[in-house]
């Protein structure tokens, strides 16, 4: 072959191939779909994983196998130990954590490359080079893949928009860039809001998404765009309505291209919606091939449903008894104790911390976080509180070492409530991190808030000084934008700040100490 051609593989995974190397992204191809089968592929690209067991043993050209995070819809175990001839190279972020380089420990692949932020890898004709963001809350990476004059820019969940500016400048120009565009969080997917507020809200986040969105594209002016990286679907009974609602965090990608089809009248980039089993020419940006299968919104229904079909054996035979309830309440008492013990900020969160199990409900655990206590209780008291009830099963299998807390909360099968309905870091980063991880989150937060950069932004001809970095997770609110005239938005997750109100952040507590410089 000539050139470079990009073969999707499904959800985040692309295979990247030059006449001389090859490299997979992300390749989640198990049937097993991820995060304790709550989300699957789609759509469903189940039938590529021997196409990529069998570029893997392309012995005439060097191998590589990128991962970008840990989560399950990245880092896909079961596949990468279907693949018996290891003889390529893993390319990995380099985390504080220590877990992704650990799962690699017995994996024997050619050589591991643990690459930290900027770090270049050469190939041949080429180089990666990798970013990373290890902000605490969240672990990701994005990647730059250029060989024989051609580069690929893969974002993929990786939330460092703010830094594109300065990608864009030190590595552009790109031919192909891909990033995420729908939403992947338990917010408001696992909250108990009342269904128009519900809406109103995944609409505000999937909006805010797109323009995210059409900014990097503005940014990077790429010849082609390609979204990936979700949604995924669900086809567990208890989770099956999520595709099917009118309105919710998981657009597909042909919402997302009408608006950019509105949103970018004159751009140069030309945006195409991508089914597993396409492949694109890198120097035409035309397709030189394309899957059969192709679902669009016609078919998405029947689609889906065929697909749950399959899987219907799969979720009977799932053990949801769950014996010992009493036992499990203990051991996550002690679970929730271990954690308070670790997060050195505790005296910080006011709001109490409830939770439940679906079933018992004679009694629930409660944290105290300024007291240090975590105790049992028959009710919640109060009017400010946060609070989760899930499925004993599920609670099992963190207490057992088979979730994450994180991969836990992307189950989804849980549902929360918060009163006053306001964000709160502390208590998002306790119940979402490990025990042994939460005093180097408070660490950071710290860090984000010793920051003592300032700069100014302008809001219908009125200047104000903020605060730089986000309080969030330190995103550069100097790459942020103004939203209805005062609301100042971070590039990273979009919190906004009212510059109004003093910075408040709308859905937050937190605040970016926005002065008006016109009194000064
Ligand atoms: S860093 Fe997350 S919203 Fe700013």
């Amino acid at each position: 072959m000539v050139g470079v051609q990009i073969t999707y593989l499904g959800h985040a995974a692309f295979c990247v191939e030059t006449p001389r190397a090859i490299v997979i992204t992300d390749p989640w191809l198990s049937p097993h779909g991820a995060f304790d089968s709550a989300w699957f592929q789609f759509p469903r690209n189940h039938h590529l994983a021997p196409f990529v067991r069998e570029k893997l043993s392309e012995s005439s050209k060097e191998r590589f196998v990128y991962i970008s995070h840990e989560h399950g819809d990245h880092f896909d175990q079961e596949f990468l130990n279907s693949v018996q001839n290891r003889d390529f190279t893993i390319v990995i972020p380099h985390f504080r954590r220590a877990a992704l380089r650990a799962a690699f420990a017995d994996y024997r692949p050619k050589a591991l490359v643990s690459c930290v932020d900027r770090q270049e890898v050469a190939i041949p004709g080429g180089y990666l080079k990798l970013y990373l963001d290890n902000s605490g809350l969240n672990r990701d990476s994005a990647i730059i893949i250029r060989a024989e004059g051609q580069s690929f820019l893969d974002l993929n969940d990786c939330k460092l928009y703010d830094l594109l500016p300065s990608i864009a400048q030190d590595q552009g120009p790109f031919d192909v860039f891909t990033c995420q565009f729908s939403g992947a969080t338990w917010h408001p997917t696992c909250y108990e809001y009342p269904r128009a507020l519900y809406e109103r809200i995944s609409e505000r986040k999937v909006l805010s998404k797109f323009e995210t969105v059409a900014r990097a594209i503005e940014t990077i002016t790429p010849r082609v765009f390609l979204p990936s990286a979700g949604p995924a679907c669900f086809l567990d009974p208890m989770l099956i309505q999520l595709n099917f609602e009118r309105v919710n965090i998981f657009p597909r990608a042909p919402k997302l291209l009408r608006y950019l089809d509105k949103r970018l009248p004159n751009s140069h980039t030309r945006c195409m919606e991508i089914m597993p089993g396409d492949v694109l020419d890198v120097e035409s940006g035309q397709y030189v091939r394309q899957a059969e299968e192709r679902v669009d919104e016609e078919n998405f229904e029947p689609y889906i449903r065929s697909y749950a079909a399959l899987y219907a054996g799969f979720f009977a035979e799932r053990k949801t008894q769950c014996l010992g309830i009493s036992t499990v309440l203990e051991r996550l008492r002690a679970e929730l104790y271990r954690k308070l013990s670790n997060l050195t900020l505790h005296e910080r969160v006011h709001t109490p911390l409830y939770f439940a199990l679906n079933d018992c409900s004679q009694q629930m655990v409660r944290v105290d976080f300024p007291k240090k206590k975590v105790e049992f209780v028959t009710q919640i008291h109060g009017s400010d509180y946060y609070s989760i009830r899930a499925p004993s099963w599920e609670v099992v299998r963190v207490l057992d070492g088979k979730l994450t807390w994180e991969e836990f909360a992307l189950t989804f099968r849980m549902r929360l409530n918060r009163e006053p309905d306001v964000y709160q870091t502390l208590v998002q980063g306790f119940l979402l991190m490990e025990a042994e991880d939460m005093n180097e989150f408070c660490v950071k937060l710290l860090d984000i808030e010793e920051q003592q950069k300032r700069t100014v932004v302008e809001a219908g001809g009125t200047r104000y000084a903020i605060d730089r970095s986000c309080p969030h997770q330190g995103g550069d609110l100097s790459r942020g934008w103004l939203e209805d005239a005062r609301f100042w938005t971070c590039p990273r997750h979009r919190w906004q700040f009212d510059l109004q109100k003093g910075g408040q952040c709308t859905t937050s507590n937190a605040s970016i100490r926005a002065v008006c410089l016109e009194n000064d």
